[in-house]
């Protein structure tokens, strides 16, 4: 036990080095705006909401704990992982919810219903063949701050001062 404690560090380390820093620095949505991103996407017990890029575990603890939804959180920083699943725990959602220490854009996101965003311009503009591609006709993706440059979003509110983008997933996804 005390040696599995010992190796943790390194073995977060080495987890890090290979999968590479942050694209974007850690920035929590407070709670109105993660409500309403929820809210926005229209969640339900029934949906399966993705969180790329998922910090502390927030949004997808929240639809665990008022929607009844699934969640998953991707974080490439392993610290933000721990921290996930600790908050889950604590929060009493932790068999609606799993945390994976992954880069977003090797992650397989499939059965995602909804995707949650809150990252920068030019990772949104890399990462939208994936979610057109990936994502199944109907699945809705909510993005805090940023757009998807000429993807029009269906509805756009603002929280905080901050705006929140909505998009559906097409049954015919435009090329790029
Ligand atoms: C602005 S924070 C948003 C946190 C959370 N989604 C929220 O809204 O409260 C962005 C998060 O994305 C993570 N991140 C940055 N680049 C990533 C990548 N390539 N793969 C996975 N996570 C990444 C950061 O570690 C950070 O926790």
């Amino acid at each position: 036990m005390l040696a599995a404690l010992a190796g943790l560090p390194n073995t977060l380390a080495a987890q890090e080095a290979q999968l590479g820093p942050p694209d974007v620095p850690y920035e929590p949505s407070t709670p109105e705006q993660t409500l309403a991103m929820l809210r926005l996407a229209g969640v339900t017990r029934t949906d399966v909401v993705y969180d790329l890029g998922c910090g502390d575990g927030r949004i997808v603890i929240a639809a665990a704990k008022k929607f009844g939804a699934r969640g998953v959180g991707i974080d490439i920083d392993p610290q933000r992982i721990q921290e996930s699943v600790a908050n889950a725990r604590k929060e009493g959602v932790a068999r609606l919810v799993q945390f994976r220490n992954e880069d977003l854009f090797q992650s397989d996101i499939h059965e995602a219903t909804v995707v949650t965003l809150f990252l920068w311009p030019w990772v949104n503009l890399q990462l939208r063949p994936k979610l057109l591609r990936d994502l199944k006709p109907g699945a809705r993706v909510v993005s805090h701050y940023h757009d998807m440059g000429d993807w029009k979003p269906d509805k756009v509110i603002e929280v905080g001062g901050h705006k929140l983008y909505l998009w559906t997933i097409p049954a015919a996804a435009p090329a790029k």
